[in-house]
Formats: C-alpha cells, sequence, structure tokens
C-alpha cells in the first residue's frame, strides 16, 4: 500500500553535478575536492602517440602516416607533440624533420638521453624543444646506466646546457622518477633549473603510484620547483588517468597522454580520458576541440592496427551504445540518466543495440530508424523473437532485427529489380569498371561506372542504373571463415537522398566479395522499392524508381 509522505519527507537533492553547456553530468561529491585543492584552470598536454605510442608492440608508422597524425593532434589543439626519438634512426629523424617543417601551431618536440650527441641529431631536425630523459632510481641508476647520482646529474645538466645554449625549450623527465628517493630529485631539479631548464616532468615510467600518493609526490617536489611540472603516468596497473589527474592535484600543470592510450606495455594516460575528466572532474580546461576526439581515435587506430577496445572509455564503440530495456527506457526520456556526457561532445553518436536485455523501447526506436511503426501486438511479438534468436547465441543485428519485424508485419521482398548481366574488370594500374544490366520490373537498364575498387565501380554502377537518389549509408563486410577462400557477409544499408526515413537492409552470404556484395546491395534495392510503395500505399505509382 503506498504510504502517505511523512512530516519529514524531503525533495530529493540531486547530487549530479552538471555543466550542460559543456554536456557534463558528473557527481556533485567532487566539487568537494574544489574547494580543498587550489587547481590550475587550464593544463597544458603533450601527446606521445608517435613516440610513446609508437612504442607499443607490433607498431610502426610510416613518415606519412605519423604526418597525419600529427596534422590531426594540431587539429585536436595538443599544445606539445612529442614526435619521436630523432637519434633512434634515420627514417625517425626523417618524420620528425617533416613534421616540425609542417607549418603546425603545436610546439614540436623529440626525445632525447642526456646526450650531446641526442640533442644535435634534434637539433638537425628543426624541433622547437627537446624531452631530455634520464634515469634517476637506484635500481636504474646501477642495474642499467652504472652511473653514480652524482655523475647523472653531470650529464643531465652538460646535455641541458647544450640545448639551451642551441636555443631549444627543454623539458627533463627523471625517467623512473616514482621510484627514486626524493632527496636525490630535489638535487637533481635544483641543478637543471640552474641551467635554465624550462619544465620537469615526473614519469611513472612502470605505473606503481595509487593515485592518493601520486598527489602527495607531486606536491613535494613542486615545493622545490620553480618551473611548471608535468606528469607522464603508464598504465601497468590501470591507474595512469587517475595518476594523471592526482598528478595535477598535486600541482602539475602539463600531461603526457597518447590517444587510445597507447605506449609501451600496457601503455600510457589516453589524452581523450585524461582531457575530459580534467575538465568534468575538476572543471580543468585544456586546449584540446573534444569535439574532434572520436575522429582522431578512428584515425591513429587505423594507421597503427591497434583496434580500439569495443568498452573503451570516450571513443569505443559501446560508450554510447545502450541495450537493456531499463537504460534505453531512461536515455530517451533524458540522455544524463545513463550517459554522464553527451555523446557528440567527443565527437560521437548514441546508439541502441537491440539485444537479449532488449524491450519495447529499444525495439520501437531501432525500427523508427528504419521508418517502421509496429501496432503493440506486432511489437511484442518482435521483442519475443528477437529474444529468443538472441538467448541461442546468435548475433544480432539490425538485419536481423529487420527481417523478424517484415515477417510478423506479412512483408515480403518483390524481387523486382533482377541483375541480368554483370561485368567488372581490376587490376594494377587500372581504374576499376564495373557495367549492369538491370531488369527493374519488366524495364531493361544498364549504367557503367567506375570506383576505388571492384565492389566500389559495382555498387555505383548498380546505383546509377536504379536511380541517383540510392544513398549506400553503410557497408560492412565480414568473413565468417577463414583462408582465402572464405565465406563472407555483406550487408549493406541504403537510403534515400529525398527521403530521410527511408532506409533499408540488404544482406547476402558468398565466398565472392564482389559478387556477394552486388547481391546484397540487389536484395538492399528491393527491400527500398517495397518500403517506399509501402509509405506511399502504393497507390500513385507502381514503380518506386
Ligand atoms: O615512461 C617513461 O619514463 C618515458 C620517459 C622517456 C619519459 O617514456
Ligand atoms: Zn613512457
Amino acid at each position: 500500500m503506498p504510504q502517505p509522505p511523512s512530516e519529514n519527507a524531503k525533495e530529493p537533492v540531486d547530487t549530479a553535478f552538471r555543466i550542460p553547456d559543456a554536456g557534463l553530468f558528473v557527481s556533485e561529491y567532487n566539487k568537494k575536492i574544489f574547494s580543498a585543492t587550489r587547481l590550475p584552470e587550464r593544463v597544458k598536454i603533450l601527446d606521445t602517440t608517435l613516440r610513446d605510442g609508437e612504442q607499443t608492440p607490433n607498431v610502426a608508422l610510416s613518415t606519412e602516416d605519423k604526418l597525419k597524425i600529427a596534422q590531426a593532434l594540431d587539429e585536436l589543439g595538443v599544445d606539445i607533440i612529442e614526435a619521436g626519438f630523432a637519434v633512434n634512426s634515420e627514417g625517425e629523424a626523417e618524420a620528425i624533420k617533416v613534421i616540425a617543417n609542417a607549418g603546425l601551431k603545436s610546439e614540436i618536440c623529440s626525445l632525447c638521453r642526456a646526450s650531446i650527441a641526442d640533442v644535435d641529431a634534434a637539433l638537425a631536425c628543426d624541433v622547437d624543444s627537446v624531452h631530455i630523459f634520464l634515469a634517476t632510481s637506484k635500481t636504474h641508476l646501477e642495474k642499467k646506466l652504472k652511473i653514480t647520482q652524482d655523475q647523472a646529474i653531470e650529464k643531465a645538466v652538460e646535455s641541458i646546457q647544450h640545448a639551451k645554449d642551441h636555443g631549444l625549450i627543454v623539458e627533463f623527465s627523471d625517467e623512473d622518477a616514482t621510484r627514486t628517493e626524493l632527496e636525490f630529485l630535489h638535487r637533481m631539479h635544483k641543478a637543471i633549473q640552474d641551467v635554465g631548464v624550462d619544465r620537469i616532468d615526473i614519469p611513472d615510467t612502470v605505473g606503481v603510484m595509487v593515485p592518493p600518493a601520486m598527489t602527495q609526490f607531486v606536491s613535494e617536489i613542486k615545493k622545490h620547483v620553480k618551473v611548471p611540472l608535468a606528469v607522464h603516468c603508464h598504465d601497468d596497473f590501470g591507474l595512469s588517468v587517475a595518476n594523471s589527474l592526482a598528478g595535477v592535484l598535486g600541482g602539475a600543470e602539463e600531461v603526457h597522454v597518447t590517444v587510445n592510450g597507447l605506449g609501451e606495455r600496457a601503455g600510457n594516460a589516453a589524452l581523450e580520458e585524461v582531457v575530459m575528466s580534467l575538465l568534468a572532474f575538476y572543471n580543468i580546461k585544456t586546449n584540446i576541440n573534444s569535439r574532434k576526439m572520436a575522429f582522431v581515435s578512428r584515425l591513429v587506430s587505423q594507421l597503427t592496427g591497434i583496434a580500439v577496445p569495443p568498452n573503451k572509455a570516450i571513443v569505443g564503440e559501446n560508450a554510447f551504445s545502450h541495450e537493456s530495456g531499463i537504460h534505453v527506457h531512461g536515455v530517451l526520456s533524458d540522455g544524463s540518466t545513463y550517459e554522464p556526457m553527451r555523446p557528440e561532445i567527443v565527437g560521437k553518436e548514441r546508439s541502441f543495440v537491440v539485444g537479449k536485455h532488449s524491450g519495447v523501447h529499444a525495439v520501437q526506436n531501432k525500427l523508427r530508424e528504419y521508418g517502421i511503426e509496429l501496432n503493440p501486438d506486432q511489437m511484442k511479438e518482435v521483442v519475443a523473437k528477437i529474444k529468443k534468436w538472441a538467448e541461442s547465441g546468435k548475433k544480432l543485428d539490425d538485419a536481423e532485427l529487420l527481417a523478424v519485424a517484415y515477417d510478423v508485419m506479412g512483408e515480403q521482398v518483390q524481387p523486382v529489380i533482377r541483375l541480368e548481366e554483370f561485368t567488372v574488370f581490376t587490376g594494377l594500374n587500372f581504374t576499376p569498371t564495373a557495367t549492369v544490366v538491370l531488369n527493374i520490373d519488366g524495364e531493361v537498364r544498364r549504367a557503367s561506372e567506375t570506383g576505388v575498387g571492384p565492389i566500389d565501380a559495382s555498387l555505383s554502377a548498380i546505383r546509377a542504373a536504379v536511380s541517383k537518389n540510392i544513398v549506400l549509408k553503410e557497408y560492412k563486410l565480414e568473413a565468417i571463415t577463414g583462408g582465402s577462400n572464405a565465406l563472407c557477409n555483406v550487408t549493406v544499408k541504403l537510403g534515400d537522398s529525398e527521403d530521410a526515413q527511408l532506409l533499408a537492409l540488404g544482406r547476402s552470404v558468398g565466398s565472392d566479395i564482389v559478387t556477394t556484395s552486388v547481391d546484397a546491395m540487389i536484395e538492399g534495392l528491393n527491400r527500398l522499392w517495397g518500403r517506399k510503395l509501402t509509405l506511399q500505399n502504393g497507390k500513385e505509382k507502381r514503380k518506386a524508381y
């Protein structure tokens, strides 16, 4: 039985900290940190995707690809681009030089060991700055470098002096700082500040800090330095982003990051996560245009060949996807229920995935995308069928959902468009060209088109024969089996440039990717044709195109 409100009953308090203009909806409790700590208004971002990121196992980028990434980072608003390690190889030096001379706004930097030769190699690449690093921990000094602390200071000072004498901006990193005694770090910092170092970076080289310790460590160092501090955190325990934020709470004014969190071993702090967390939790700004993040993430993933995990924060495919009925219902009423930030502020789009946890809202929403409205009984039947399908472990995507919906609606595909002839020519130094002859409801139409490949040429020829209004919205090719005779699954999503409501999917499975793509296209067109006539109630016209 519902209870009457007690006398003490209060209105619920909204503990969501909202920055609606920024499209962010996080927790009010974070605000306590604001009042307890003096935070910088703005933090600089040093992106090391092209250096630490390229140290990701199995990643090697060409100069051309590095330039593309550097241009994208520049557009994104990165303050400093660590473009590589000049002394590492001729190829690496060439890429740094190309980037340094590309007229970018960002400061272009090369990594250097604490050595004159390394600084000279960087100078030859026309960089604006050098990032000189030298290990400071007992383990590294004794086991790797086999030098004393005094010798380390001498090397650091000498290389920084050389770089400064040649007009470079110098950032210095105490490699493995978080396993180095503070007293030695203070000595090192005093010596390098005396020769004009511009910035000091505190790397958590093997990701061994917890955030509260990082805050304390950085703030202790901060008491002894005048130049700006940076942090460079690795993700060995999955704490790189948390430690980067903690470093900022401790007084760091610059954070080293990589796109998608690429980097040596488990990687570095991810640019997108650091930037959005700084803004959402502490209202600390960066120069990054967050709307370009998803694009840059995709570009880096494509060029490095390192896929972004679907559940990756901010830029993963699932970051703004909703499946469960309860969540879909919530998000459809107000995005802030299950999205702590609006997808568009990071260049993403919200999506609803239909699966075994879906309810009416998710299914209805998805079908509406294709202009399909079902009555309540039909909807119940579709939901029950797709749940059964998903529970059997089979993959459920839009094509399956639509097939179920068409079936429940009793909508048959009429093969109005038939392929009578098809040829495609392709080869090396030859523009792929396709010719099709279609029989469209008794009328024979022929078209030839070229394309960037045989599939592109073939689908363009079919579109040209049917109607210039046909839009290929998506094309998906999946290998079902392995080997060069693998079976493939092609799905095409088609639209109509004159009617945004009109959408249809076509799918085919076969062993030849070109003819399978053609079959999927013909099926999609027949569905589109049927949908168009249904939406027009089939009255006025017999021909859709
Ligand atoms: O992780 C690290 O310590 C580094 C240094 C070169 C700064 O990448
Ligand atoms: Zn590193």
